[in-house]
C-alpha cells in the first residue's frame, strides 16, 4: 500500500475505534528540543552511560553528579514547549474520550499541551522525592548543598523518575496494561520500544486483536506484522495529518 493509502486506512480505524491507547517515547518531544536517548550522536545515551547516571547505584556513588545531570535536563524541559504532536494527542483525547495516554517521557509536555489524564510510567523530572522516605517534593530550595535535602528528614532529594532496575509505579502500569488489553487501536509514537515493560504494551494490544499504528522517523528495528502499520515521519507532522484524515469535518481549533 502507498503511504497515503496506509494513512487513510489508519485514519478509518482510528475514527471507528471504541477504545484508543497511546504510548509515547522521547521521539515525540524531539521536536520540542529535548534530546532522545538512543538517537545516534544526539541521543543522551550516545554521550553518557545510563549506568553512570540513571541507576540507584549511580546516585549512591555520586549523588551530586546525578542530581546535576537531571538539573541540566530539567532546565531543558522547562525551556521546552509542547509541539504539534503533543497538541494533536491532547486533541485526540477530546475526539476519542476513551483514549488512554501512556508516556515513558518525564518532561510533562503532554500535560502542558492539555492532555487531561497522562499515565507517567517513568515518573516526572519536574518532581523530586525524598531518597529515604519516598515523599514527593514539588518545590525545593536549590542552595550550596547538592543534592538539596528533604525538609522532613534531611535525606538527600532525588529526581522523581524511575531508574534502571527500579519498579514502575504499580497503578500506572496496571492501567496501561489494561488499556493495551482493551483497546482496538494502539498508537505507538516516538519510541524505540527497547525498555520493558513499556516496550511490550503495543504487542500486548496486537495480541488482543488491536490494530497497532507505529509513528516513528525510523522503520529499522521496529516490529512488523499483520496488524502493525507504520507511518514514517516526525510525530509533529504525522499526528496532526492522521487526525485531520480521521476527522476531516472537525476544525482543529474547535476540538
Ligand atoms: P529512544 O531514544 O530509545 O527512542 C526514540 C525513538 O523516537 C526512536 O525510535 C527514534 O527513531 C524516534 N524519533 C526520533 N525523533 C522522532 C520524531 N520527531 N518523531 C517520531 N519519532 C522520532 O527513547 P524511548 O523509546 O522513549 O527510560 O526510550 C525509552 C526509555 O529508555 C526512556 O523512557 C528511558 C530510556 O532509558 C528510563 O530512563 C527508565
Amino acid at each position: 500500500m502507498t503511504g497515503d493509502a496506509v494513512l487513510a486506512a489508519c485514519a478509518d480505524r482510528l475514527r471507528g475505534a471504541r477504545h484508543v491507547a497511546v504510548l509515547t517515547g522521547a521521539g515525540i518531544s524531539a521536536e520540542s528540543g529535548i534530546p532522545t536517548f538512543r538517537d545516534a550522536l544526539t541521543g543522551l545515551w550516545a554521550r553518557y552511560r545510563p549506568e553512570d547516571l540513571a541507576t540507584p547505584e549511580a546516585f549512591a556513588r555520586d549523588p551530586r553528579l546525578v542530581w546535576e545531570w537531571y538539573a541540566w535536563r530539567r532546565a531543558i524541559v522547562q525551556q521546552a514547549k509542547p509541539n504539534a504532536g503533543h497538541h494533536a494527542l491532547a486533541r485526540l483525547g477530546r475526539l476519542a474520550p476513551t483514549c488512554v495516554l501512556v508516556t515513558q517521557n518525564v518532561d510533562g509536555l503532554h500535560q502542558r499541551a492539555g492532555s487531561a489524564r497522562v499515565l507517567e510510567l517513568h515518573g516526572n523530572i519536574l518532581r523530586t522525592r525524598c531518597s529515604r522516605e519516598g515523599r514527593v517534593v514539588e518545590r525545593w530550595a536549590d542552595g550550596p548543598e547538592v543534592p538539596p535535602r528533604c525538609a522532613a528528614c534531611g535525606a538527600p532529594l532525588r529526581p522523581d523518575v524511575v531508574w534502571f532496575g527500579e519498579p514502575l509505579p504499580v497503578e500506572a502500569l496496571r492501567a496501561a496494561w489494561d488499556a493495551a488489553s482493551l483497546c482496538d487501536v494502539f498508537l505507538s509514537v516516538g519510541t524505540s520500544n527497547l525498555v520493558e515493560p513499556a516496550a511490550s504494551l503495543p504487542w500486548r494490544a496486537a495480541a488482543a486483536g488491536a490494530e497497532v499504528i507505529v509513528i516513528n522517523t525510523a522503520v529499522a528495528g521496529q516490529r512488523t506484522g499483520p496488524r502493525i502499520h507504520h507511518l514514517v515521519g516526525c510525530a509533529g507532522e504525522v499526528l496532526p495529518t492522521l487526525l485531520a484524515a480521521a476527522w476531516p469535518n472537525r476544525p482543529t481549533a474547535a476540538s
